[in-house]
């Protein structure tokens, strides 16, 4: 199939606002190679929290789609996204997941780089050049970035609108995650590797609260959540762009450190305020790939929350690399930040048993998806929940918003956004 051949049978075939998404598309090699052009070279994507490079020399390394970026806090004092290929013969110039370097050197020939892309040193430069080589044009290739709320996103695509224009009415939500306080990450973050195409995470995240039911079953047995259908409770979001969440809520029980009251009010508005005192869980889809999630349990006799957020980093058709950081209220006390913490080990970190679930699920139906069988006889998966259902009106927040969370209208908005992505001129 030629390229030009996909894009029409793509439109011909997947149709969200009938709840038709063909098995296709979660596996098909063709379909991933029209995603990483149309989508990871267009988008915004998050690439790093502030806090994990906090002092001038820290870096992380990162993945836009499947290029390698350094991320740097630069002698400068700037942040600098920096592709990470150097530009004498497009070595991997840093191997580091992390660290603080003034400078890079790269391993083939020693090309010596700046934190800030600059090139600063060449081995036997006159010597092998001459004056033929100007090191002002060969500093590392730097990546338009803007950052919202200590969360930096870069973009390949320098027609891309604004970041805060491509998050919009989101950041109302994301602030309730990293704006109630001031938020430091715990440490780098966590990865592994699921063999699941990235699009079943985002489309778990932002629509199916109806899974926990059945598939988390297990942990209302052990009496860590409450059994029944409590995971249906709140509103189901959608704010544009392929952005939208889930919020879970009443909980009868504050979530928070209490101590932290006050500053909760001074920084979030007052209808934020409201939702976060009665928050019980939020689970948010930054489009394409990213996921932010408040969850709360009883804990050592304790209503306790933990912040958290992934990426569904692409590896393949039918892999993922998640790669997930823990957050905490950097003013909170230490006790609290241990219980925290260990609520999220107990569930979504690497080993967590609600991961565990959600991986299982994944991993199957992306192989279900895949072979010939599927385009010839056109199977397509069902995502009709919810049309008979019509948004509410009087939700503080912004958005197109549902009450009840049992609803696939989110699922059928990211597709049409993904399907208006990989077919754009
Ligand atoms: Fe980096 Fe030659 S490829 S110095
Ligand atoms: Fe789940």
């Amino acid at each position: 199939m030629t390229k030009s051949e996909l894009i029409q049978h793509l439109k011909e075939t997947v149709k969200p606002e009938e709840g038709i998404i063909p098995a296709y598309i979660f596996s098909h090699p063709k379909v991933y190679e029209l995603e990483m052009e149309k989508i990871f070279l267009k988008s915004w994507l998050f690439l790093a929290h502030k806090s994990e490079i906090p002092n001038k020399g820290d870096f992380v390394t990162r993945q836009m789609g499947e290029h390698s970026v350094i991320v740097t806090h630069g002698s400068d004092g700037d942040i600098h996204v920096l592709l990470n290929v150097c530009t004498h013969r497009g070595m991997k110039l840093c191997r580091m997941d992390h660290g603080n370097e003034k400078s890079f050197v790269c391993p083939y020939h020693g090309f010596n780089f700046k934190n800030t892309g600059d090139l600063a040193g060449v081995p036997f430069q006159k010597e092998v050049y001459g004056d033929t080589l100007d090191k002002s044009k060969m500093g590392l290739k730097e990546i338009r970035h803007d950052e919202y709320a200590g969360l930096i996103f870069a973009t390949f695509n320098e027609e891309a609108v604004p970041l805060d224009e491509y998050l919009g009415d989101i950041k109302w939500y994301l602030d309730l995650a990293f704006n109630r306080a001031e938020m430091e990450v715990q440490g780098p973050p966590m990865k592994w590797v699921v063999n699941a195409s990235w699009k079943l995470g985002s489309d778990n995240t932002i629509s199916d609260s109806y899974h926990t039911l059945v598939s988390h079953g297990s942990i209302a047995k052990l009496g860590l959540v409450p059994s029944g259908d409590y995971s249906k409770y709140g509103y189901q979001i959608y704010t544009g762009n392929g952005h939208g969440l889930n919020l879970g809520m009443p909980n009868p029980h504050f979530a928070f450190p209490e101590e932290l009251t006050e500053e909760y009010k001074e920084r979030l508005s007052p209808e934020q305020w409201g939702v976060l005192e009665k928050l019980k869980n939020m689970i948010v889809c930054v489009s394409p790939h990213m996921m932010i999630l408040i969850s709360s349990m009883d804990f050592k006799g304790k209503q306790v929350s933990n912040t958290s957020f992934r990426l569904w980093q692409p590896k393949g058709p039918d892999k993922i690399e998640i790669t997930q950081w823990q957050i905490v209220e950097k003013n909170a006390t230490k006790e609290w930040k241990e219980l925290s913490n260990q609520t999220n080990s107990l569930t979504f970190g690497a080993s967590g048993i609600f991961e565990q679930d959600d991986s299982e699920n994944w991993t199957d139906i992306t192989q279900n998806s895949k072979g010939a069988y599927h385009l010839q006889e056109n199977t397509f998966f069902n995502y009709t929940q919810g049309m008979h259902k019509k948004p509410v009106d009087d939700f503080v927040g912004p958005g197109i918003a549902y009450e009840n969370k049992f609803n696939e209208a989110n699922a059928r908005a990211f597709f049409r956004n993904w399907l208006d992505q990989v077919t754009a001129e």
